[in-house]
């Protein structure tokens, strides 16, 4: 099957929220990320591919220093589906959203944190490298993403999914001072885990 990318998101969009199942991987997902950005001062968000607003939601909920947030999607069903999402939620109100994809997306100004959950490993290969340094040029503090990391590509990945080399990647751009993987995996009794194969890739910009 041949994945291209803005027509597989844009109908995938369509369903997306209906066929969300939240999962004890999604807690721990979402658990993670709120320890790993409490480490940080930040009270602007720019989040790409924001889908139904999950992360959005989840954001606004916990990070009440929060003063001003632009999320973007390339579905227009996702757009409106997040806008439904945050409704009533403290600072929702402190929330642009807008219908783009990332290649044409143009920002005037810098967010503290550029963030990106479960976006990136949908970028082509092809496309990658200049994406991420189109994101870090976004940020003036930090850059976060939420992604699928094993060592190896395993051979039955779905067309839609790549492991990318995130951190090589940043290392290579002039502007990054750190990055850090933080696997999303935790024991859960004696001999089971949660293990989501995802890291959180937290980069750092230098001042
Ligand atoms: C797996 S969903 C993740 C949604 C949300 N970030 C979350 O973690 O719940 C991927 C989202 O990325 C969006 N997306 C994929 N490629 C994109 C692109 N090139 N530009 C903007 N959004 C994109 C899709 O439309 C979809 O909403």
């Amino acid at each position: 099957m041949s994945y291209i990318p803005g027509e597989y998101w844009a109908e995938r969009g369509k369903e997306y929220k209906e066929n969300f199942r939240y999962s004890d991987k999604f807690e721990l997902q979402e658990q993670m990320l709120i320890e790993c950005l409490k480490k940080y001062s930040f009270s602007s968000i720019l989040e790409v591919g924001c889908g139904f607003g999950r992360i959005t939601k989840l954001l606004l909920s916990n990070f009440h220093q929060i003063t001003d947030y632009f999320a973007f999607d390339l579905s227009p069903h996702q757009i409106e589906n997040a806008k439904i999402n945050i409704t009533g939620v403290p600072k929702s109100e402190s929330v642009q959203f807008a219908v783009s994809d990332i290649q044409s997306f143009q920002s005037p100004k810098k967010y503290d944190l550029v963030l990106a959950s479960e976006v990136l490993l949908h970028i082509l290969p092809s496309e990658i490298e200049q994406i991420i340094g189109k994101l870090v040029s976004f940020s003036d503090k930090y850059l976060c993403n939420i992604d699928w990391y094993e060592e190896k590509t395993p051979r039955n990945a779905a067309p839609h999914n790549f492991i990318h080399q995130y951190e090589k990647i940043y290392k290579s751009l002039p502007t990054i001072e750190s990055v850090h993987r933080i696997p999303i995996v935790k024991k859960k009794g004696f001999l089971s885990k949660i293990d989501t194969k995802q890291s959180i890739f937290f980069s750092k910009l230098r001042t």
